[in-house]
């Protein structure tokens, strides 16, 4: 009797767990995704899909103001960031004192990809980013601004977190640099808190007209101009920081 009661407890325990297992499935834990800054009058300007041709003169224009910038980098995307020119213009906007983000490895649409998938794009820039500047990154910026619960599962296992924009100059949407200076005024007009624009790197108007304007439009309206994580409140933009490696063949695209 004894060990029939047992028995009974037993399964009946079995069943509670069963019941309980299928119930309360563990949810994932997801990356944080930051859509504006934190702190007051500070703007941070970010360049997406190099390095390329464009950057050095994006961070003099920056530095020469006493600004710093946000550069959200691809592996392989308008040049491999291992040929030499791309390497130089990655280590010279760190060096810089720019933030480095990565924009995973090929610019593929996130929300296409399986978890496998989501993560060699991921993994990969971050593996080039830390080669090249010894840095890995703490943030990404995932390219069209897609992304769903897989993408911010993968970011959050990467101790990433996720940066969008709440300025969208249009560079990379064909809007003229007349369109994007526009962009850049109405929205100073508005007296914002602050401002994160997204802007992209690839685009001379950019780089050598809409920046230098965008740069004294938001000085002359006492917008400070800082990297996404300092305008975050100060969130540190790497998760650990060393010595560049050299480079050896490893080093492909
Ligand atoms: C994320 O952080 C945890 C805890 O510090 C660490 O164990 C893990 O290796 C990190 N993941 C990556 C991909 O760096
Ligand atoms: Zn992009």
């Amino acid at each position: 009797m004894k060990f029939f009661a047992a028995l009974f407890a037993l399964f009946a325990a079995a069943g509670v767990l069963a019941a309980g297992g299928a119930t309360s499935q563990p949810r994932a834990s997801l990356a944080t995704v930051y859509s504006s800054c934190v702190n007051d009058k500070q703007a941070a300007l970010t360049f997406d899909d190099g390095p390329w041709q464009w950057l050095n003169d994006i961070s003099k224009f920056l530095v020469a103001a006493g600004g710093k910038g946000t550069f959200c980098f691809n592996g392989k995307n308008w040049a491999c960031i291992y040929d030499p020119d791309a390497r130089d213009r990655v280590k010279y906007a760190y060096d810089n004192g720019h933030q480095v983000v990565s924009h995973t490895w090929s610019h593929p649409d996130l929300n296409t990809l399986s978890s496998d998938q989501i993560r060699d794009e991921m993994s990969k820039i971050d593996q080039a980013l830390e080669r090249i500047t010894g840095a890995s990154p703490a943030f990404m910026r995932p390219p069209y601004g897609n992304y769903n619960n897989l993408v911010l599962e993968v970011a959050k296992q990467r101790n990433q977190s996720v940066i969008m924009w709440d300025l969208d100059t249009g560079d990379s949407v064909g809007a003229s640099v007349e369109d994007s200076k526009k962009v850049y005024s109405d929205a100073v007009a508005k007296n914002p808190r602050n401002i994160l624009a997204l802007n992209h790197e690839t685009y001379s108007g950019t780089a050598e007209t809409v920046v230098p304007y965008a740069i004294k439009l938001l000085q002359s309206n006492g917008y400070q101009l800082v990297t996404v994580a300092e305008c975050l409140g100060g969130l540190a933009p790497y998760q650990r920081t060393g010595a560049p490696q050299p480079p050896d063949s490893t080093w492909t695209c």
